[in-house]
């Protein structure tokens, strides 16, 4: 954790209620998940309930309260991906890798989530890592994608 860029973010919108979900938002993408103790320092510096800060931070699936990894790898389960093949490739993606679906790896590069529709069925089967798609995946084409993420 980035202690001095967490502060920062913090010190930014500090005394700025209405900015929670902007700052929440800044750290998750600086930090992967947002601590307890951070939540904390935001709901005293931006003048926010810390229920309400506890609320948000769970309402929104973009917000984590656990580690996340480094990369964050999506991979498509709807119906068009299922057929092409996502089986495959997700169980590819958790040997590769060495964590299931919802885990984060020991040394923090990766965390691994399977989803609904990403929104371009024709191009599957899909992954998203990082928000970056990658299209009509097969088992020796995700083993190079995930090489590239370092
Ligand atoms: S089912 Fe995978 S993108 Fe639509």
């Amino acid at each position: 954790m980035d202690k001095d860029k967490i502060d920062q973010i913090i010190s930014k919108h500090e005394g700025k209620a209405k900015n929670l979900i902007h700052a929440l938002m800044e750290i998750q993408h600086a930090n992967h998940w947002l601590p307890k103790d951070v939540l904390e320092k935001v709901s005293e510096k931006l003048g926010v309930p810390l229920n309400r800060v506890m609320q948000i931070a769970t309402f929104y699936k973009t917000f984590s309260l656990v580690p996340q990894g480094r990369h964050e790898v999506h991979v498509c389960m709807g119906t068009a991906c299922h057929v092409r093949g996502a089986q495959q490739i997700i169980e590819k993606v958790e040997q590769l890798i060495g964590i299931r679906t919802g885990e984060t790896n020991p040394d923090g590069k990766f965390s691994l989530e399977r989803g609904s529709c990403l929104g371009c069925c024709s191009l599957g089967p899909e992954i998203v890592i990082d928000g970056r798609h990658h299209s009509r995946m097969t088992p020796d084409k995700v083993e190079e994608v995930l090489k590239s993420y370092d």
